[in-house]
């Protein structure tokens, strides 16, 4: 322990080097993407938030990519495990990183991403206020499966762990089972050496440590903590999704909490790093990606998708639409059956509507575009009005061009703007017009054949 005045050390491991045999994958199993994320980052940003001094990851040798995609919280080390002989060598192999090391060593698998910070915190309290040598989670499995099962004496003292695979049917029967959380203190991490290889697997099972620290008389406690949802361990692809449900529910509930409402739950995705302003309301079907922001007072209707955007307050986002790399509002609305393509920035009180497409383009406050629209690569003024069928003629075969409508720009009906082009403050242009030199603020620009009106002649007889 170092002063008073600090926390006490904690290193954290997290073993992750397991094949994952069950997922049947070329992919390492912590690699696998639960809730947009790889099951090993959730794992890291749970234990990221009890701030260990350091955490190291196990993994298989072959691991850049997986260093590559962890994005760490903190410092972090990683140790090799050269071939897969189970928990226990796993841990050894950790060891070798905290030589030094004197505190708290906290275990976790790398395939439980429903980990809670809070839980893990409740956890090493009781670990430390009994001294304990070596502690775990357990919890009580409506169907105990593939995990270990804890055996306790008559006094409720734990005994040892049980595999699945080399449990008798009575032992089998037990609901209370490990975690794969420990807390370990030198003492009992002095006894990894002691693991024998367990035959049936092949495997030094890091379990075993219980059993030989109940014959040493080392203190050890196994707590029956938390909600068996948050100990999900994933080595199917049936688990990985019952792990996303469980995690999508988890973030809705969150938002709910913050004033959030839905109108149905069921079919909303909200990413994790997405955020939501109270009083928004938001209708089913909606997906929230990437690092969305929406704000207060918001109304998202069904079936709309918005991708590393921001929705300012107040503003609307009409059926069916699809909004990607924008911003918009406050106040705005868009859709229904809109597109804003990456680099829209729909300015305040602003409307598009429907089937309109936005790219890179700027849209001043108050600007409407209603219908049948395409503007692309385009910097439109403040209350700009774009008749239906207005399209900006962006692209020439070779090159992008930008198209200018200053501000109080009336565009008519069917018009195509040629770009590069400048259509000056308050200037007007007539429906149906094709636009290929600058208007001039004030003017009224007419590109289209004069009307003529030829009387109809009398049909010929044949
Ligand atoms: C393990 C426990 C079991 C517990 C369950 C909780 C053992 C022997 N059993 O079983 O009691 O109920 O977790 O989920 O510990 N790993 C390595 N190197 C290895 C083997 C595994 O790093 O050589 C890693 C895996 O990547 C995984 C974790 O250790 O993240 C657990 O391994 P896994 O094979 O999934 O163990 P379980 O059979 O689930
Ligand atoms: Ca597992």
């Amino acid at each position: 322990m170092g002063s008073s005045s600090k926390s006490p050390s904690l290193a954290c491991v997290v073993l992750a080097a397991g094949l994952g045999t069950r997922m049947k994958s070329g992919i390492p199993k912590v690699m696998h993407k639960v809730y947009e994320r790889p099951l090993i980052q959730h794992v890291l940003d749970t234990v990221g938030r009890l701030k260990p001094d350091i955490t190291v990851v196990v993994t298989g040798v072959k691991n850049s990519p997986m260093r590559k995609a962890i994005a760490p919280s903190g410092k972090i080390a990683f140790a090799a495990q050269r071939q897969q002989k189970g928990t226990a060598h796993a841990l050894t192999t950790a060891m070798a990183r905290l030589r030094s090391f004197k505190g708290t060593v906290l275990v976790v698998n790398g395939d439980t991403p429903l980990l809670v910070a809070d839980t893990l915190k409740k956890f090493l309290r009781l670990h430390r206020t009994n001294r304990n040598s070596l502690s775990l989670i357990s919890f009580d499995a409506e169907d105990p499966g593939a995990y270990g099962r804890i055996l306790r004496d008559p006094e409720g003292k734990p005994l040892r762990i049980v595999e699945n695979l080399d449990a008798s049917a009575g032992e089998r029967a037990i609901r209370e089972v490990n975690s794969g959380v420990y807390a370990f203190e030198r003492p009992a991490l002095s006894l990894l050496k002691e693991i024998k290889l367990n035959r049936k697997k092949g495997e030094y099972y890091l379990t075993d440590v219980v059993e030989l620290a109940s014959v040493k008389g080392l203190s050890s406690g196994v707590y029956l903590l938390g909600d068996e949802k948050e100990f999900l361990g994933v080595n199917t692809r049936e688990e990985l999704s019952q792990a996303h449900e469980v995690l999508r529910k988890r973030t809705l509930k969150e938002w709910i909490n913050r004033g959030v409402s839905f109108v149905d739950t069921s079919s909303v995705h909200i990413e994790p790093a997405v955020t939501i302003g109270g009083d928004t309301l938001i209708y089913p079907n909606v997906y929230l990606q990437g690092s969305t922001k929406i704000g207060r007072a918001c109304t998202v209707y069904p079936n709309v998708r918005i991708i590393d955007s921001v929705i300012k307050d107040g503003s609307e986002i009409k059926d069916t639409t699809l909004i990607e790399g924008s911003t918009v509002g406050p106040e705005a609305s868009v859709g229904p059956f809109a597109h804003l393509r990456p680099g829209s920035r729909i300015g305040r009180s602003s409307k598009i509507g429907n089937f309109v497409e936005v790219k890179a383009s700027t849209i001043g406050k108050g600007t409407k575009a209603m219908h049948l629209t395409y503007i692309g690569d385009a910097d439109v003024g403040s209350d700009v009005n774009i008749g239906a069928g207005t399209i900006t003629c962006n692209y020439d075969g070779m090159k992008k061009h930008r198209t200018k409508i200053e501000s109080g720009v009336f565009v008519g009906s069917d018009t195509q703007l040629v770009a590069p082009v400048r259509v000056g403050r308050k200037a007007y242009i007539g429906a149906g017009t094709t636009v290929t030199r600058d208007v001039p603020p004030g003017h009224l620009a007419v590109s289209r054949a004069p009307q003529k009106n030829i009387k109809k002649k009398r049909k010929r007889k044949r």
